[in-house]
């Protein structure tokens, strides 16, 4: 379970997955509302972007269980060997809050709307934060390892290999 590069369902699901989160960040607006005026016992208006944080937040949550099944099952290729071992504790320790996040944010989001517990939403509203620092993070991290290292890295979230 050596892997030389990423498979083809691990690499389609962590660019669904980026795209789902980051529309979560930029569409946010209406689910805030209507958050808002369900605190106030007031009726939401649930339109099409409500739906869309509702469902695609969950998507998110079932996408990264899936994830996590073919990394145990098939694994992922080891950080390149170019890396300073500095770098490659950072990566790691990027990489699995990122997929800590991906679980406690739908979680939270989910007890949020569906059991109006306040400390649910605190912690949803609280963690985007780290969340989107991360993101942008891994993303400077890769474009520092494609140009810079130039370690070839985005391709592997691009070519499939076995
Ligand atoms: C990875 C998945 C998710 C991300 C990244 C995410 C992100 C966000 C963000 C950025 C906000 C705006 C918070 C603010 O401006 O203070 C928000 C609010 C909210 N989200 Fe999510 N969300 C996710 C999943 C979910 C899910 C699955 C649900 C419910 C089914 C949900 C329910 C809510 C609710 C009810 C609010 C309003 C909370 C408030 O304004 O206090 N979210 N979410
Ligand atoms: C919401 C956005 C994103 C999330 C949550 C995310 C999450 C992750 C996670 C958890 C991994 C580790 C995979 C593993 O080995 O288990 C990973 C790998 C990777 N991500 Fe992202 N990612 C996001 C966006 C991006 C973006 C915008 C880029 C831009 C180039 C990118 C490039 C990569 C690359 C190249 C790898 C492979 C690293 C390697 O081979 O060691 N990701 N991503």
């Amino acid at each position: 379970m050596n892997p030389k590069g990423y498979s083809r369902p691990q690499i389609a699901l962590h660019w669904i997955a980026a795209v789902l989160i980051v529309a979560q960040f930029v569409l946010h607006d209406p689910i805030v509302a209507a958050w808002e005026a369900i605190s106030k016992g007031e009726a939401p208006e649930v339109g099409l972007l409500v739906w869309w944080h509702l469902i695609g937040g969950s998507l998110i949550l079932a996408l990264v269980v899936w994830r996590l099944a073919l990394r145990m099952k098939r694994g992922v290729p080891a950080l390149p060997d170019k890396e300073a071992p500095l770098l490659k504790g950072l990566a790691h320790l990027t990489h699995w809050s990122l997929y800590a996040l991906m679980f406690i944010l739908p979680i939270t989001g989910l007890a949020t709307w569906f059991g109006e517990n306040e400390t649910a939403d605190f912690i949803h509203t609280t963690l985007k934060l780290p969340l989107l620092v991360l993101v942008l993070l891994h993303f400077a991290a890769a474009l520092f390892q494609q140009f810079v290292l130039r370690t070839g890295l985005i391709n592997r979230m691009l070519r499939a290999e076995k």
